[in-house]
């Protein structure tokens, strides 16, 4: 999987934003499969970092994730240590965290 943080794949304006090359790394998981992060990133932006665009199940199976990106739409809800109905938008990420996909409303347990 590439490394979407590495400055060289940046473009001019997005290397204005800031470096992030000497933020630590956090490891994660999305469905068990174990990722990356950036110290500092919400769990919507490490997910798109790492390629994944998709974290929840509408109920009528449309495929939801980042929409508005300020913890507005409740769009981004996912499964966050195992708790649903978490915005992905507004948690960041921490050592360790485990996110899963949400099907439709989720429920505990
Ligand atoms: S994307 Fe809108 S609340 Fe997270």
């Amino acid at each position: 999987m590439g490394n979407l943080f590495r400055s060289e794949r940046m473009g001019p304006a997005q290397r204005r934003l800031g470096q992030l090359d000497g933020a630590a790394l956090l490891p994660f998981t999305f469905e068990g499969q174990p990722l990356q992060a950036r110290a500092g990133e919400s769990v919507a932006a490490a997910l798109l970092a790492n390629g994944i665009r998709h974290w929840r199940n509408a109920e009528d199976g449309s495929p939801r994730g980042l929409f508005c990106g300020v913890g507005q739409c409740w769009e981004c809800r996912c499964i966050i240590d195992g708790r649903p109905n978490a915005r992905a938008c507004t948690t960041e990420v921490t050592p360790g965290l485990a996110v899963r996909r949400q099907e439709q409303l989720g429920s505990f347990g």
